[in-house]
């Protein structure tokens, strides 16, 4: 391949969905891809569990999963399998755990998370979803939203790419919000790598809020 092909390729994202992820931000992800909307293409989804959800509906999409031997050091095997993608991107799309520094060393500044709240508020440890929700009503929040945010070594704590908001309406329950913030999810990742990765190649601008 040529410097110029390179150049003009898309992206080449990966996707880390949760154990128990449904995989609705990675489907949205893959169709905003797909449609043209982001400059990129989810080539491999990544799932610590064969039996999580998402991995269905990636293979319904025909995407590669990817998912390690019971024996594999995950950090390593993720690291091998970031090298055999060639990934630029790595998403998280409802993996819950720290990753490893070695993880983030392979592509820094190059691994994206979604959280269904407006950090810095409702995120840290133990705070993923229903519980976030929940937060947000008993903390008599007016708005909530989502935060695209690039990861760090610290839960929730890198810097945010974009924030999308909604109100909070006084009859809310934990699953309506999440159902409200949801929607923006998927509208937020997809505008967040489209600056990223536009940025990236010099056709867009991005500046850190
Ligand atoms: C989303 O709410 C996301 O913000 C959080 O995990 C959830 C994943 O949902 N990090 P889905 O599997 O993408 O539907």
């Amino acid at each position: 391949m040529t410097g110029t092909q390179e150049l003009s390729a898309k992206a080449r994202i990966g996707v880390l969905v949760g154990s128990h992820g449904r995989g609705s931000n990675m489907r949205a992800l893959v169709e905003k891809c797909r449609s043209g909307h982001v400059p990129g293409e989810v080539v491999v989804v990544i799932a610590p569990r064969s039996s999580a959800p998402a991995v269905s509906v990636a293979q319904s999409l025909g995407i590669p999963v990817e998912t390690p031997a019971p024996d594999a050091e995950f950090s390593r095997w993720l690291v091998d399998l970031i090298a055999a993608y060639r990934l630029r991107w790595l998403c998280l799309a409802g993996y819950m755990r720290l990753l490893p520094p070695e993880v983030l060393a392979a592509l820094p500044g190059h691994v994206v998370n979604i959280h269904p709240a407006l950090l810095p508020k409702f995120g840290g440890k133990g705070m993923w979803g229903m519980r976030v929700h929940q937060a947000v009503l008993d903390a008599g929040e007016k708005e909530s939203g989502c935060t695209v945010h690039l990861v760090d070594e610290r839960y929730d704590e890198g810097p945010i790419i974009l924030q999308k908001r909604c109100p909070v309406f006084e009859n809310d329950t934990p699953e309506t919000l999440a159902e409200r913030v949801l929607a923006l999810e998927h509208e937020a990742y997809a505008e967040a790598m489209k600056r990223l990765i536009e940025a990236e190649s010099g056709s867009g601008t991005f500046t850190e809020r």
